[in-house]
């Protein structure tokens, strides 16, 4: 029988191979070539996973897969974390089995929506952690689609954002609590500047009837003091042609009562005297005349005019003054006033025995007077209130002494216009000692000065 050699195929050397048998090796080796191939994918896509679930493990947002609204297919560490669950790998859990109910159900309807409208979703949900403690989670819902435009799953990443909210919330208290208070603080502004307002406008009204009250006071002053001085001078005049006996002889009794006329006259005048100088200068209205003087013999005159009183009180009067002081420019009257004022107090207040003395000196921007006695002091605590008008201070070493306690007041002002400034020193029983300077400035300001006197005067 022949032998059928189509299944044969002949080689170089004439060998016969069966040409199915070289067939099935050749698919054999395909074959195992594929399943290589498949396992080495296989193991690659593993590794991808692998590496792919170590990435999303290692950071700290929440990451989960959704094959639909109620499965979760896959979640990341922080998921789980937030859920308390242990196993790692385990797969499409039931979202009923992740948290509690009433949440599983909130989140269903969440998921469903990103599963019917195939777009991303975001949104910010409370959600119960494994704890039961409620979180804000700010969470965006990517859906995947596949060829057919089909949601095949949906990628879902979430932040814990509820300290952010409780901080917002927080501030907006605080927010609320500042603007409260600078509402308050605004008001009672408000209600300050009004007050202000109000008494400035209070004070105004006061200092306009201060104004109007002064000026009718200062013009009383000069009208009453001009009607009283009249009659006053008339009164001095008449008693001292009566007490000279220019009218005839007088008896003992009708002399006596006419001295005392005499001393209450003088008395009224100065007093009158002394309150109409005091309200000019409390209204500004005070002048000084200058002239040019020398003060040796001015001082010296006076001196003089002081040394008979003090004689018939038995009380040594001296003066130190050199001859050859500068001259300077003041007003006599009103340094006579000051000097009178001074020396008078000092022989007042010192008895029968005792001492007083002025002493002058040329400094160099002043002349430096000092009227000092040995007579009954100051108490230190009494010091302050020898300026203030009307004071008197009374002891029982000073009772009997008569005054108004004016004149230290006056003086006080009448220093001052002079640009210069007054001091005491006392010993409460053994003496006081009062010095005043007196401004050689005044020199420069004389051309002035005279201006205004002029105009005065005219
Ligand atoms: N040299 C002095 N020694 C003691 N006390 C004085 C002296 N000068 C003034 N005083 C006290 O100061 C008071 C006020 O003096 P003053 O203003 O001149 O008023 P008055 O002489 O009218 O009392 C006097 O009453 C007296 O108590
Ligand atoms: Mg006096």
């Amino acid at each position: 029988m022949e032998k059928d050699n189509s299944n044969f195929l002949s080689t170089k050397d004439n060998k016969k191979i069966n040409k199915n048998v070289e067939q099935d090796d050749f698919n054999q080796k395909i074959q195992k070539k594929h399943e290589l191939e498949f396992l080495r994918v296989k193991k690659e896509l593993i590794m991808i996973n692998e590496e792919q679930k170590i990435l999303l493990d290692s950071i700290s947002p929440q990451i989960w897969y959704l094959s639909d609204s109620e499965t979760c297919i896959t979640m990341n560490k922080s998921r789980r974390t937030f859920f308390g669950i242990l196993n790692d790998s385990e797969r499409n859990h039931n979202i009923y089995s992740i948290m509690p109910k009433d949440t599983a159900r909130l989140c269903i309807e969440a998921n469903k929506k990103a599963f019917q409208s195939k777009k991303e979703i975001n949104s910010e949900e409370w959600v119960k952690d494994k704890n039961g403690q409620k979180h804000l989670l700010s969470i965006t819902k990517t859906p995947k689609l596949n060829k057919n435009g089909e949601v095949e799953f949906v990628v879902c990443f979430a932040h814990d954002i509820t300290k952010k909210k409780n901080n917002e919330k927080e501030l907006e208290k605080r927010i609320k609590l500042l603007e409260y208070e600078v509402e308050e603080r605004i008001k009672l502004l408000e209600y300050e500047i009004e007050e202000r307002e109000r008494a400035e406008h209070a004070l105004m009204n006061a200092k306009v009837s201060s104004e109007k009250a002064n000026q009718a006071k200062s013009n009383f002053l000069a009208n009453m003091s001009h009607e009283l001085r009249t009659p006053l001078n008339s009164i001095i005049g008449f008693s001292e042609i009566l007490k000279n006996g220019l009218m005839g002889a007088l008896t003992y009794e009708q002399e006596d009562l006419i001295n005392d006329i005499l001393e209450s006259g003088v008395q009224l005048l100065s007093l009158i005297n002394d309150i109409l100088d005091l309200s000019k200068i409390e209204a500004g209205k005070f002048n000084l005349y200058l002239n040019e003087v020398s003060i040796s013999d001015f001082i010296i005159k006076i001196f003089e005019f002081f040394k008979k009183k003090a004689e018939s009180q038995d009380i040594t009067f001296t003066h130190e003054v050199s001859k050859n002081l500068c001259k300077m420019f003041i007003d006599k009257k009103r340094l006579r006033q000051i000097l009178y004022n001074l020396i008078s107090n000092a022989l007042k207040f010192t008895s029968t025995g005792g001492k007083v003395g002025i002493i002058v000196k040329e400094l160099d921007e002043d002349i430096l007077i000092t009227i000092w006695d040995t007579g009954i002091g100051v108490a230190k605590e009494n010091l302050s209130r020898l300026f203030k008008p009307f004071e008197q201070i009374n002891t029982k070493l000073s009772k009997k002494v008569p005054g108004t306690g004016l004149g230290l007041h006056l003086t006080k002002s009448l220093v001052e216009l002079h640009n210069g400034h007054i001091r005491v020193e006392s010993v409460f029983g053994k003496g006081t000692k009062f010095s005043f300077t007196i401004s050689k400035k005044l020199n420069i300001l004389r051309s002035d000065l005279e201006k205004i006197n002029k105009t005065i005067l005219n």
